[in-house]
């Protein structure tokens, strides 16, 4: 990896606070947040979890994406409100747009210029090549 994109691992496991819930081999814990995504388009707003559970504190809670191959699958969000992984980056920067039942894990970052770069960096260095599998022959099961 680039050096911009070592620093934004370090960032990403660090003061970015990211791996917190986007962790393990396809980075997502499997888990619902609410990260503060001020809903856009036709839906007014969209409860998200709550509409399953209707438990309150998951209102606006969502499942935490993987991030392999994240540079292909744009627009981000489940309303797909930002356009760009720098977008995402401003979003997570500023703590979210809406404050109402938000995770108490997402909070202003005072990142730098150059750390918003790195993280988007090492977001890109997630990408690879798919593995293709290949099957062995099995024997016929009747002669
Ligand atoms: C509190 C848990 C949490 C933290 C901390 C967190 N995320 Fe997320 N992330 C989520 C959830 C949940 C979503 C999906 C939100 C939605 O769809 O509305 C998401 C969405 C994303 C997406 C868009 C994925 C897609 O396919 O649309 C990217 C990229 C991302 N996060 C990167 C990051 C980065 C980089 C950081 C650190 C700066 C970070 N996240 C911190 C939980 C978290």
């Amino acid at each position: 990896m680039s050096v911009s994109a070592l620093n934004g691992m370090r960032l990403f496991f660090g003061k970015g606070k990211c791996s917190i819930c986007h962790n393990g081999p396809v980075f997502t814990d499997s888990q619902f947040h609410n990260i503060g995504v001020k809903q856009h388009g036709p839906l007014k707003e969209d409860l998200g979890r709550f509409n399953v559970t209707k438990e309150g504190f998951e209102k606006g809670a969502f499942k935490t994406p993987g991030l392999r191959h994240i540079t292909r699958s744009g627009p981000y969000m489940h309303d797909g409100s930002e356009e760009t992984l720098e977008e995402v980056i401003e979003f997570y920067d500023c703590g979210g747009d809406v404050a109402e039942n938000r995770s108490p894990f997402i909070t202003p970052l005072g990142l730098t210029g150059q750390e918003k770069k790195d993280l988007v960096e090492f977001m890109k260095a997630l990408e690879g090549e798919p593995i293709v599998i290949s099957l062995p022959e099995f024997p016929p099961l009747h002669e």
